[in-house]
């Protein structure tokens, strides 16, 4: 299974690419942990991205592209993945396409998590408590939410006119959004 998973941040994206890439038996390749990764190790492309991450904007698509590009020429993937957080721009999803069309495959599916504002607004502002992201203070968790609503949202219209989309409510509990996800990809 070639996965992409799309939602608001907050949405549960990470946590439920988790389980499902267990179930699965795929890699969970998650853009925003990538460079989180490279920012705790202090490297070029880690610097760089916490410029725009750390005021909640998209770091540009021509570093995140090359990256994701070199990330899914590795072995792990050849057989399928989750990749959370990405595509999140129209030049990306083209992007996207022109990577699996060089590795002579195809997505099977695009998953959006929807989920009430406030709600993702609380379950954030709960982990900038336990976790302390920079990115997760209110200002910039809504700045997060707008740049979705502009940039990436519009692209699930996209993936609808492709025949991939799938939409689950990200709404409930852990457990509860686990089934509903599954279930959909089973379909
Ligand atoms: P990224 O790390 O992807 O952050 P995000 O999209 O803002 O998403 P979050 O991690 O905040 O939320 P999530 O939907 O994964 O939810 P989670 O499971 O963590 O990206 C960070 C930044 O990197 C971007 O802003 C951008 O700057 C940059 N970036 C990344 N990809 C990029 C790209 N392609 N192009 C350009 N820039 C890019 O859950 C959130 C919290 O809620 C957790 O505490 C969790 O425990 C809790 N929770 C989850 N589900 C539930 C539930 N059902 N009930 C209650 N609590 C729940």
């Amino acid at each position: 299974m070639r996965i992409v998973l799309m939602g608001p941040p907050g949405a549960g994206k990470g946590t439920q690419a988790t389980v499902v890439s267990k179930a699965l038996d795929i890699p969970h390749i998650s853009t925003g942990e990538i460079f989180r990764a490279n920012m705790r190790a202090g490297t070029e492309l880690g610097i760089e991205a916490k410029k725009y991450m750390d005021m909640g904007e998209y770091v540009p698509d021509s570093v995140t592209n090359k990256m994701v590009a070199a990330r899914l020429a590795e072995a792990d993937a050849a057989n399928g993945f989750l990749l959370d957080g990405y595509p999140r721009t129209a030049e990306q999803v083209g992007e996207l396409e022109l990577i699996l069309n060089s590795l002579g495959t195809a997505l099977n599916k695009a998953v959006e998590i929807t989920a009430n504002t406030e709600e993702v607004i609380q379950r954030l502002l709960k982990r900038a408590e336990i976790e302390g992201r920079p990115d997760d203070t209110e200002e910039v968790i809504r700045r997060r939410m707008e740049v979705y609503a502009e940039q990436t949202a519009p692209l699930t219209a996209l993936y609808a006119d492709k025949g991939l989309l799938v939409q689950v409510d990200g709404m409930g509990s852990v457990e509860e959004v686990s089934a509903r996800l599954l279930a959909a990809l089973d379909d």
